[in-house]
């Protein structure tokens, strides 16, 4: 993870503007916005705000290590690239600049079902990366199943099911925007497999992803029979929600509100983080994304019980400005940032985030 060249940015603070100088007004629009007026994304980042880090002071902190398991997967920190659908929107490498970016960093890479790039591909182009498989269920189960069998085949180690998705939220700023993508975005995954915007071009109607509209709860037990995979169920807000889905047998969940994409009005994903947390013990393993940017958001998440963060938008910010040097630089600066944070706080070990390095809120 040495630095890169030709990044685009120096700092965490300045990879959102160097990204936006590299993208057209109506990519951006569909990169930043969120579901109606985007209160649940300005949610996700003022939980950050709000909370405080308490340091332990005189802590031998001479060796740090921010390694982890997720779902027994060694990985360098406990961060990994959330699924995102469409990086060749972003830029034409797609895909597996993000993967060959990751795999140098030991990052976790979770793979959208709407990638630019096949699911195989990806795998060809960073065949060391971790990488774990994002599902949109399809209408039809069985290509929801061919999709699992084909992430198994290629080294995906989890399939990771949406369920906050029954159908996609109308988006003000996308709207607004325009979201001239005029030709439908290419799903590397087949054509088979249904996309919101080749919907959209073929109904007129933006934006409709009607897939999951039908499905409970059961099918979650569906597709954990699919393969031998864990299954992790991202997009839950309630320790209702995560018990339900450990009682299908989810292995972990992320607590998520999609970005702010999906429910505007849903809450921050790290306020109902320790509620979550508290509900399921140790049944299952707790991630959570939303608002993410920074070495010390990551120990404050852990400090509220998540074994890992997701990182949504600042990897496709980082894509655009430089490529798989962006996303690179973005992934060292990160781990630099939490490693200092750690040292900072006095704590040497993931294990040692806990409630205590938590101060008072701000307001
Ligand atoms: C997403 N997200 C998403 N989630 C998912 O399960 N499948 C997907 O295909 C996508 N696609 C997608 C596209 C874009 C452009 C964005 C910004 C987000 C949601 C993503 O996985 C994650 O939950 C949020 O992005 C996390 O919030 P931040 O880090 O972007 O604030
Ligand atoms: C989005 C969907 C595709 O948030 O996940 O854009």
């Amino acid at each position: 993870m040495g630095d890169t060249e030709g990044a685009g940015f120096l700092t965490l603070s300045d990879v959102e503007a160097a990204g936006a100088a590299h993208l057209s007004p109506e990519v951006w629009a569909y990169v930043q916005g969120g579901a109606g007026e985007e209160r649940s994304v300005a949610a996700n980042r003022d939980a950050f705000r709000r909370r405080t880090l308490r340091p332990r002071a005189l802590v031998d902190v001479g060796t740090i290590d921010p390694t982890t398991t997720l779902l027994g997967e060694r990985v360098r920190v406990p961060f990994f690239v959330a699924p995102m659908a469409y990086h060749g929107l972003i830029r034409p490498e797609a895909e597996d600049a993000t993967a060959r970016a990751a795999a140098a960093a030991g990052v976790l890479n979770v793979v959208s079902t709407l990638s630019t790039r096949s699911l195989e591909d990806i795998a060809r182009a960073a065949p060391s990366c971790p990488r774990w498989f994002q599902l949109y269920l399809q209408p039809d189960f069985a290509v929801s199943r061919r999709l699992v069998e084909r992430a198994a085949a290629s080294g995906y180690r989890a399939i990771v099911l949406t369920v906050d998705v029954p159908v996609l939220a109308t988006r003000d700023r996308q709207a607004r925007g325009g979201v001239a993508i005029d030709e439908p975005a290419p799903i590397g995954n087949g054509t088979d497999v249904e996309a919101p915007l080749r919907e959209a071009a073929a109904d007129g109607d933006r934006f409709t992803l009607r897939a999951e509209a039908s499905e409970t709860w059961d099918v979650v037990d569906r597709v954990a029979a699919a393969s031998r995979l864990p299954v992790v169920v991202k997009g839950v807000l309630s320790a209702d929600d995560a018990r339900r889905a450990i009682d299908h047998g989810a292995r972990a969940v992320v607590v998520s509100n999609h970005g702010g994409r999906q429910l505007d009005g849903a809450p921050a994903a790290l306020d109902v983080l320790a509620e979550v947390v508290a509900g399921i013990g140790s049944d299952a393993e707790v991630y959570v994304d939303g608002g993410v940017r920074r070495g010390s958001d990551i120990v404050l998440a852990l400090a509220l019980g998540a074994r890992a963060v997701g990182l949504g938008r600042p990897v496709l910010w980082a894509l655009a400005a430089g490529g798989e040097a962006g996303v690179a630089r973005l992934l060292f600066l990160l781990r630099q940032e939490l490693v200092s944070t750690m040292a900072i706080a006095g704590r040497r070990t993931l294990a040692e985030i806990d409630a205590t390095a938590l101060g008072p809120n701000r307001w």
